[in-house]
């Protein structure tokens, strides 16, 4: 058990990647709050979870929200300990549109998510993780965060900053014990990547040139990653943008 011990705070564990993450933490022994948006996802990971002998508690919280943050994270100290490991992982697609056309709402919300609310995980947890003598944050960015993407300038600014602030809050917390690092899959087979994908282009054109594995990532594939860093396996892992992208970057 990679994982025996710790307590997970996993953010949009209701679907795709982070649900993912939150069953393999769960199984790899954790305590695993799962915290969503949606409540009927946030129902159907703790089932999958339970139903496999793990442990989760659900919690409802909207990462954009400075008093749901709080909330989410006090529920966990109080009802599983304090986080020994937090994964930033909740995020939108936010609206697809060229730059000059972008509605300000539309940039607005994605970066009040996507990075305000990797922000507000990390602010609130980061005390209680001190005191419980470390741990390891893993943010979800995204290689948007590094390549230009059309039609993403709040997604990618936001990603972007997920990397930068890694960095800061890597810099910061060292001394602590705390590693923080971050995540950036390249496409990855997720609900989201449906929504993305809808009327598009037809599929597999768009996935051989996004993969030199001529195939998408799956779920299971980042949350191995998540798992590394956030074992005692990635012990001297701190401030990286850990690609996981099929080798995307490289074409
Ligand atoms: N799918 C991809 O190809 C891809 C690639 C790179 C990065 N990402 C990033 O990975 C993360 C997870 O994406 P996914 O593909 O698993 O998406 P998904 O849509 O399947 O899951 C995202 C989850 O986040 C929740 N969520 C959305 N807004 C929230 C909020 N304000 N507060 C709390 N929860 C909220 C949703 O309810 C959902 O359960 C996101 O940060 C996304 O930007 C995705």
């Amino acid at each position: 058990m990679r994982l025996a011990n710790k307590i997970a705070l996993i953010t949009g564990a209701g679907s795709g990647m982070g649900r993912s993450t939150a069953v393999l933490f769960a199984s790899e022994g954790a305590k695993v709050a799962v915290a969503d948006l949606s409540d009927q996802g946030i129902r159907e990971t703790v089932a999958e979870i339970k139903d496999k002998g793990g442990q989760a508690i659900g919690l409802r919280a909207d990462v954009s929200k400075s008093e749901d943050v709080q909330r989410m994270v006090a529920a966990t100290v109080e009802q599983l300990g304090p986080p020994t490991v937090l994964y930033n992982n909740a995020g939108i697609e936010g609206e697809s549109a060229y730059l000059a056309k972008m509605p300000e709402e539309a940039f607005d919300q994605v970066i009040a998510i996507n990075l305000r609310g990797v922000f507000l995980g990390m602010k609130y947890t980061i005390p209680h993780m001190i005191k419980a003598g470390g741990g390891s944050i893993i943010n979800q960015a995204s290689i948007a965060g590094l390549i230009g993407v059309r039609g993403g300038a709040g997604y990618a600014a936001a990603k972007a900053g997920v990397i930068a602030m890694t960095r800061v809050a890597a810099v910061e917390n060292g001394r602590y014990n705390i590693r923080v690092n971050c995540i950036c899959p390249g496409a990855i087979e997720t609900p989201m990547a449906v929504r993305i994908r809808k009327g598009v282009e037809p599929r597999q054109q768009a996935i051989n040139r996004i993969s030199v594995l001529e195939r998408m990532g799956r779920p299971e594939e980042i949350a191995r990653m998540a798992l590394f860093l956030a074992s005692d396996e990635g012990s001297f892992a701190t401030g990286a943008p850990f690609i996981v992208d099929g080798g995307w970057t490289i074409l």
